[in-house]
């Protein structure tokens, strides 16, 4: 089985790291897939995205790593996938995710939405609050993969 995890990892965080760690076991091959959220701003470009869920992941026959535009159900029928797999840290990650299932439902009734509950010492961390913290010259250390943490403070130290 084909699981797509999409989402716009700007950064990706040790939460992320998390669920990519756990699905892959319930599946043959996991498709880490950087979308961009239409609302949000991007801190790193989509290259570079990938660039650093690629350093943190190395290279892995089960996991590939890639970017899509447009609608994320048409994506996963373009990859062949059945299912896309989506972190869930609390209540207010629920209303949002819920509508998203719906929607995607709407769009392609053969794609199933499935939840994985972020390990509790995720369950706070989100990609802006990773940023927020490097821009203000604030410690990341065990929010994101140790071997991105340079790249991260770098990049947004300066901005
Ligand atoms: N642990 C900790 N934090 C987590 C997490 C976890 N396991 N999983 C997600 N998060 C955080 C992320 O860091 C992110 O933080 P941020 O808001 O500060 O950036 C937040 O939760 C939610 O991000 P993410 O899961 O990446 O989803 P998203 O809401 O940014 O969605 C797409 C990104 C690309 C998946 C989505 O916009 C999409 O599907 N786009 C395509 C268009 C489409 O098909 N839309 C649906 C039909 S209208």
């Amino acid at each position: 089985m084909i699981l797509v995890y999409p989402g716009s990892f700007d950064p990706i965080t040790n939460g992320h790291l998390d669920i990519i760690t756990r699905a892959v076991y319930i599946c043959d091959k996991l498709i880490v897939a950087v979308g961009s959220n239409e609302a949000k701003k991007p801190a790193f470009s989509v290259e570079e995205r990938i660039d650093l869920i690629k350093c943190t992941l190395g290279e892995r026959d089960d996991i590939m790593v890639t970017s899509f535009s447009g609608l994320l159900a048409d994506f996963v029928k373009k990859v062949g996938a059945k299912a896309v797999i989506k972190g869930l840290r609390a209540m207010s990650d629920f209303e949002y995710e819920f509508q998203m299932a719906l929607l995607n439902k709407n769009l392609e009734p053969d794609m199933e939405t499935l939840f994985m509950m972020t390990s509790v010492n995720y369950s706070y961390l989100s990609s802006s609050a990773v940023k927020e913290i490097a821009k203000n010259g604030g410690n990341i250390e065990g929010l994101v993969p140790e071997c991105i943490r340079e790249k991260v403070m770098k990049k947004l130290a300066c901005r």
